[in-house]
């Protein structure tokens, strides 16, 4: 699939925590094909230190308005020069990058787990699911309910389960942890979220003989496969996160 370089005119920026933001951007030409669990590399103009592309995922796409969405989490000066952005403002970005979540097989019983952040390839990806017939379930873990984020979204999508650090919502502790997981055999995962929260759904999967994809958040330099910094090991040898990935089969990955 050919990579664009396009200039994105933004269209809305929205503040929904303290620090995340999701940011609308509109293309000048038609959108190509973009597959769930893609992501773009947003170049960050006007700071010395924002130098290299940020890789940022596809957290929606509507063809009919010509927009993708990014969900955006403010940890340093790229994301928030990301953060302050106004409407009309250009946005120059890469995409759409890297490899995409597998397609489920007819039957399957499918669970999308997310944490943070990494909540945000799944609305495409349970969009997508949906509008291909299948009624995902969703469990989505965060440290307290002030940091639950696009609860509506998802829930458009199918159930929605939530766990919270501190049990101020849904039921208390990890992802892991939640009782849908004992109750419901699912055939699929579909997990985002950091290490060490993907590292315990490979755990469950693998108990479990479930078939698990998660999508990785390694450092990414150049984001089109040249410089070699976002090497993940894996039964197939080393495969850059940036183009192989970033969505892996755990049975690939040398957890
Ligand atoms: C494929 C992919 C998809 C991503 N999708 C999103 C997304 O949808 N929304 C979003 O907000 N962020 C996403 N990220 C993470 C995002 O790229 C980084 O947070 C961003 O580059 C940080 O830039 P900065 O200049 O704000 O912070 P920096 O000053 O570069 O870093 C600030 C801090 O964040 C840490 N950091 C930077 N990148 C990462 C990372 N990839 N994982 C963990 N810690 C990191 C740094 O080590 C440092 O401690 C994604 C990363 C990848 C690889
Ligand atoms: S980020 Fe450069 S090769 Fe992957």
């Amino acid at each position: 699939m050919s990579k664009r370089i396009e200039d994105f005119k933004v269209i809305g920026n929205k503040r929904i925590t303290s620090d995340f933001y999701v940011l609308e951007l509109s293309g000048n030409d038609k959108l190509p094909e973009i597959k769930p669990g893609q992501f773009v590399q947003v170049r960050v103009d006007g700071s010395p230190e924002t130098f290299l592309r940020r890789p940022i995922s596809i957290h929606d796409v509507d063809y009919e308005r010509n927009t993708i969405r990014l969900l955006i989490q403010v940890v340093g000066k790229g994301t928030e020069v990301l953060a302050n952005l106004k409407t009309g403002d250009p946005l120059n970005i890469i995409y759409p990058l890297g490899n995409s979540f597998g397609d489920p097989l007819k039957n399957d019983n499918i669970i999308l787990i997310g944490g943070g952040c990494g909540i945000a390839p799944l609305l495409y990806l349970g969009r997508h699911l949906k509008s291909n017939g299948f009624a995902p379930d969703i469990l989505l873990g965060f440290r307290n309910r002030e940091r639950i984020i696009e609860y509506e979204e998802y829930s458009e999508i199918g159930n929605v389960f939530i766990t919270t650090e501190d049990g101020s919502v849904g039921e208390k502790g990890y992802v892991t942890s939640h009782s849908v997981l004992s109750k419901v055999r699912y055939d699929r995962i579909y997990c985002c979220g950091p290490d060490s929260m993907m590292k315990a759904v490979a755990g469950y999967s693998v108990r479990n003989n479930i078939n698990c994809e998660v999508s990785l958040e390694n450092l990414m330099a150049c984001g089109i496969g040249v410089c070699l910094c976002c090497i993940v090991d894996t039964v197939r040898g080393n495969l850059c996160s940036c183009t192989d990935g970033p969505v892996f089969n755990i049975k690939d990955l040398k957890w």
